[in-house]
């Protein structure tokens, strides 16, 4: 078991990562002081229920009074309605300010777990147990929240877990689009920040079934020493956290247009970071081998050009309109090299030439663009 300590100013914890691991839950929650009789509840989804529920309770029920809430799957359970749902359950199997939440899933119940935690009685303890490959970023760095129809993302907090526990078999179930969702983000690490790890990731990853074993693992650990290292330098998003959105500024929108779910987060992303190495050559007058990172992208199944029937000029609006826009400027987070990520306020106008180049060239090239996947 491999053990990373994930430190922030407000607080230090670890986080475990390894094959079969969960079987060590009850001695971490030791570690943790987490003492017998402790009330745990479980917020996990419906898939997860069904596939690994009654094994995780078993681990606990000797030790632990254990209650579980089980959320529907996917991003719509990010909702207020689950969210009070959570309170309501919580309220009622009787949870104190030392009892403990874990957030048994992906992102998504991390989310929404990790929010009704902050907010539990001004806040409790909670732990996350990730089961997706995209969950290697969202379980570190303690941004919680809910969606609110206006906006994804808009209700939450920065709150940190006590401990990550990463145990990789889980992620043997999960559907293909899923893993390719999250490899996304791991890409995403590398780009911004780590260069040897890109050339890695380009030398043994070379399709989607080689994210198994060691190297799934190793692509985990890189994932999150990214992520934790500029977490570590910004954890309220001041400064340099803001180079994690690289390839979410059209991503999100693009999310967004065609309509929650139609997309995964992670082919939205690398679609949008493909825009931004588009944007960055420009922007900076260099080569970055756009084409070359096109038709990588391309093996692993990433869409590679924007939908044809979506409105650049709507696009462009919703970009304006992102939490991190400042002043209905587009800050779009930039690469001036591979692993040198940099944020650029761009005109609108510069914007909407580039991503209608984008769309026009892109779309031409992209024999998928015959009819939309998504719509
Ligand atoms: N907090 C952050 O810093 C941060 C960062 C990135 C993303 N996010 C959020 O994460 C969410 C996306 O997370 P996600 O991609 O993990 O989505 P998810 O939690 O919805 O999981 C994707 C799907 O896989 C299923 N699933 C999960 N684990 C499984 C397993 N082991 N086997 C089989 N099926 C499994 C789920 O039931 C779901 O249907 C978004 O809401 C996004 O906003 C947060
Ligand atoms: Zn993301």
């Amino acid at each position: 078991m491999e053990q990373i300590v994930i430190e922030t100013k407000t607080k230090q914890y670890p986080l475990f990562l390894g094959e079969g691991i969960i079987e060590s839950l009850p001695d971490i929650l030791r570690q943790l002081s987490f003492s017998k009789g402790t009330k745990l509840l479980i917020i996990t989804d419906k898939t997860l229920e069904q596939l690994y529920l009654s094994k995780l309770r078993a681990l606990l029920a000797n030790d632990y009074d254990v209650y579980t809430y089980v959320i529907p799957s996917g991003e719509e359970a990010k909702s207020f309605e689950q969210y009070y749902a959570c309170q309501t359950a919580a309220l009622q199997y009787g949870l104190d300010r030392k009892s403990l939440i874990l957030a048994f899933g992906g992102g998504v119940v991390g989310d929404l777990a990790g929010f009704v935690a902050a907010t539990y009685m001004r806040g409790i303890p909670y732990i996350q147990i990730p089961t997706t490959l995209l969950a290697h970023d969202s379980a570190v760095g303690g941004k919680v929240a809910i969606n609110h129809p206006l906006g994804k993302n808009m209700i939450g907090a920065f709150y940190q877990p006590e401990a990550v526990v990463y145990d990789i078999a889980f992620l043997r179930s999960l559907p293909e689009k899923e893993l390719r969702s999250g490899f996304a983000e791991v890409i995403k690490h590398a780009l911004i920040r780590d260069r040897d790890f890109y050339q890695w990731l380009r030398q043994e990853i070379r399709e989607l079934a080689d994210l198994k074993g060691e190297r799934l693992q190793y692509c985990i650990k890189k994932g999150i020493e990214v992520k934790a290292s500029v977490v570590r330098e910004d954890e309220k998003e001041t400064g340099v956290r803001a180079h994690l959105n690289f390839g979410h500024t059209l991503g999100h929108v693009l999310e967004n247009e065609l309509g929650y779910g139609a997309m995964t987060h992670g082919d939205a992303v690398a679609l949008g970071m493909l825009f931004a190495i588009f944007v960055s050559e420009r922007v900076y007058n260099i080569s970055l081998d756009y084409d070359r990172f096109s038709s990588w992208f391309r093996t692993y199944g990433f869409p590679v050009s924007i939908p044809k029937q979506l409105n650049i000029n709507r696009l462009l609006e919703k970009m304006k309109g992102d939490k991190k826009a400042r002043a209905g400027t587009v800050r779009m987070v930039l690469l001036k090299d591979i692993g040198m990520a940099e944020i650029k306020p761009l005109d609108d106008e510069t914007l909407l030439a580039l991503l209608r180049k984008f769309q026009r060239e892109e779309g031409e090239n992209d024999p998928r663009n015959s009819r939309c996947h998504y719509c």
